[in-house]
């Protein structure tokens, strides 16, 4: 089977890159990827040299592009993205712009390769917040009601995906997922900027009061996922993807990582709340474990420690990322 992947850059599409490989040997993967700031060839040194990997950098803007790198696809797992919340608000327009239309370049030439699956990777953000303290969960059935223009732009992509399928009948599925974590991680996000700012003797940013919670999934538990969606989903149907059973506010989850790394709370810097801070997500991912027997490997606390691991074991990855010199690195590669 050949995959075309979008983003396959970045955090979560660079270790589906490492999962996929390992696990389906026999597979080939083409990476198409405009390497934004958050795309990093780095994280792919270690398969670059596969006969079953290729890295085509690209625009899933640009149509011409997209149909040329696409022929002969069997499947598309769309990752890419403009993904950070707080870019959003700073310039909402880039986040339509590849979100919504680059998604739409990408369904038209699906339909014209007639590939057997598009599956679209999509966040728990579309269905907006739920309130502190509540029982309440996302579903499949919830309404999308995004609140950034981050998520708002994804909730776009998630519709028109859906009306490929209705209108055109392009086999396609979609996952919701919430916040993943895990080796790869950008260090501009919560857990890799605590971790990262840990090893440097920094302290940890913590917005408003800290009593945010969200549903954190180790990203290997969503590869997985993408996995058993690609082989059992049913076609046109989405399914929720979460990490976790119980809430835990992320000023909690910052301290477990402080205990984790020998520290204390003297660590932690109150800052000045994000407009529009969505106070809680939760999912509710018991229809894909139902349904196709998925269910996450990693609790909070393993994930971490894992994570913890893996960034004091890849020092010179996050500190090229923070300094900006893996920019450097695709010319070097790729453009002498
Ligand atoms: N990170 C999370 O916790 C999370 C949670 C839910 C959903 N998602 C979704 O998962 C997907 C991947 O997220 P991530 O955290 O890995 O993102 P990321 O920002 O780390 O990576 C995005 C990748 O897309 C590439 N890209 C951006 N614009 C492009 C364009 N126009 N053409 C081609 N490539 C482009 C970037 O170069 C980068 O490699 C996104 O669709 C995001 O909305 C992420």
């Amino acid at each position: 089977m050949k995959l075309f992947v979008t983003g396959g850059a970045g955090f979560i599409g660079s270790n589906f890159v490492h999962y996929w490989l390992k696990k389906h040997p026999e597979d080939s993967i083409l990476n198409f990827d405009k390497l934004t700031y958050a795309g990093n060839l780095e994280n792919l040194k270690d398969v670059e040299t596969n006969p079953h990997y290729t890295f085509i950098q690209g625009d899933i803007c640009d149509p011409e592009a997209v149909h040329r790198a696409m022929q002969g696809s069997d499947v598309v797992v769309h990752f890419a993205a403009e993904s950070h919340v707080d870019r959003s608000i700073l310039d909402p327009s880039l986040f339509v712009k590849t979100n919504v239309e680059g998604t739409a370049v990408l369904l038209n030439s699906a339909l014209e390769h007639k590939v057997q699956r598009f599956h679209h990777i999509s966040t728990d953000e579309v269905f907006g917040a739920l309130p502190l303290n509540s029982e309440l969960m996302f579903t499949e059935h919830t309404a999308y009601h995004p609140h950034s223009p981050y998520s708002a732009s994804k909730a776009g992509s998630d519709h028109l995906v859906r009306a490929y399928f209705d209108t055109y009948g392009l086999p396609i599925t979609i996952s919701n997922c919430s916040n993943n974590y895990g080796p790869f991680h950008f260090p501009e996000k919560l857990f890799p900027l605590a971790i990262t700012n840990l090893l440097e003797g920094k302290k940890v940013p913590v917005y408003g009061d800290g009593l945010y919670v969200r549903d954190w999934l180790y990203v290997e538990d969503h590869c997985r996922a993408i996995d058993c969606i690609l082989s059992k989903g049913e076609i046109g149907k989405t399914y929720l993807i979460g990490g976790m059973s119980q809430d835990i506010p992320n000023v909690e989850i910052v301290k477990k990582i402080l205990t984790l790394m020998g520290k204390d709370e003297s660590s932690i810097e109150y800052v000045k709340d994000r407009p529009g801070h969505d106070r809680r997500y939760a999912v509710d991912w018991s229809m894909i474990h139902r349904e196709l027997g998925w269910e996450p490997t990693e609790s909070i606390d393993s994930g971490l420690a894992k994570t913890i691991e893996w960034f004091q074991t890849n020092e010179s990855w996050w500190k090229r990322v923070k300094s900006g010199a893996y920019q450097e690195y695709y010319k070097k590669q790729y453009e002498t």
